[in-house]
């Protein structure tokens, strides 16, 4: 059993998957928060958070705000269940860290984003791969100007399928799996103003399982995003090559290293973590981002990555799949 920090802020977590476990954790280690429940519709779940946890738990969020004061919520339930929890959560005054995607579509992100700012509450979006060893660094190599003016960017990245319940939804895969990419290409490149999808070979209705998506970014640079599903593969696998007028940038699956290299591709450096201090796994970012997001509660700050994030990702996600119905470019 982990012990809760004494803090000001009233947590909850609301889905006690593999990711509602890790966002407890986050909410564990943060020095100005305190987890006071957790709420799982699956009473095997329910009672395994709470021995796990060692926290109340709920069958029904509504229970939970009932029953507790709560000033800030998680959200790590599927997908489709996040925009009703939100907004239940925001409409009694909470702030919401959830999950990506924000919402299934870009109108539910938009009723989500415009509930949480006429109610005055925070809304984060859990874009976690920001918080990841190489796509940290990468950011403070190109703030510190080491590759220049970024010109193009690619990122290829390899999934399992996904699950029954999000593959009933043919192209899933934009908002399932490159919603994090789409947010790394404008986290690193800058902002996606028009986007071109193409599909790999599909029958109609069914899930679509290759995807490459063009993307003009602001300011002149272009990027691609190649992602796909396949059977059997055991986890994600990325790697993201950024093209500047000075050099150039890999990073290597989220949390591995990162390689710069000027205007001679013979000569490069590549920067590991520090295995002393910084662990590699991928579940850490998610941990890092659930303290980051506390933190800025407590110091009264935007969330890292903020609910209009979360949006964006929808917006784009959506015309891409306009983008590939239409057969040409969509602004965004
Ligand atoms: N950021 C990342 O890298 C990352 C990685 C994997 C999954 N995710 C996202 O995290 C979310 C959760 O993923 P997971 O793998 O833990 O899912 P999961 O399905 O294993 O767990 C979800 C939990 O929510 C519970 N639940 C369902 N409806 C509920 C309700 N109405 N009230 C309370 N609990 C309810 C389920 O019983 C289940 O225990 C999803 O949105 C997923 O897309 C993010």
């Amino acid at each position: 059993m982990i012990e809760a920090e004494s803090a000001q802020l009233r947590m909850a977590v609301v889905g006690c998957g593999p990711i509602g476990h890790l966002h407890a954790r986050g909410i564990l280690e943060s020095p100005g928060a305190s987890l006071v429940a957790v709420c799982d519709s699956d009473p095997r779940r329910a009672h395994e958070a709470s021995k796990a946890l060692g926290v109340k738990t709920y069958s029904r969020f509504q229970e939970l705000l009932r029953a507790e004061s709560i000033d800030a919520v998680t959200i790590a339930t599927p997908d489709d269940l996040h925009v009703d929890l939100a907004l239940e959560a925001v409409s009694a005054g909470c702030h919401v860290f959830c999950e990506k995607p924000l919402a299934t579509t870009r109108a539910d992100a938009e009723r989500m984003v415009e509930a949480a700012s006429a109610r005055g509450v925070r809304l984060g979006v859990d874009y976690n791969r920001r918080f990841g060893f190489g796509y940290r660094h990468a950011r403070t190599l190109l703030d510190a100007g080491r590759v220049g003016a970024v010109t193009h960017a690619v990122i290829h990245v390899v999934d399992r399928p996904a699950r029954p319940e999000v593959a009933r939804v043919p192209h899933a895969i934009l908002t399932s799996l490159i919603t994090h990419h789409i947010d790394l290409m404008r986290f690193l490149c800058g902002e996606i103003v028009s986007v071109h999808a193409s599909f790999g070979q599909h029958e109609r209705g069914s899930l679509v399982r290759d995807v490459v998506l063009s993307c003009q970014i602001a300011r002149g640079a272009v990027g691609a995003i190649v992602a796909g599903y396949r059977d059997g593969f055991v986890r994600t696998s990325e790697r993201m090559e950024i093209e500047g007028t000075a050099g150039s940038l890999a990073v290597v699956d989220v949390t591995r290293e990162v390689t710069v290299a000027l205007l001679e591709p013979d000569r490069f450096e590549t920067i590991r973590p520090n295995s002393f201090v910084e662990g590699d796994a991928f579940h850490e970012t998610v941990r890092t981002h659930v303290r980051s997001f506390v933190a800025s509660l407590v110091e009264g700050r935007e969330p890292p990555v903020t609910g209009l994030d979360g949006l964006r990702g929808m917006i784009i996600a959506e015309a891409a799949l306009e983008s590939y119905q239409r057969g040409r470019p969509i602004e965004v």
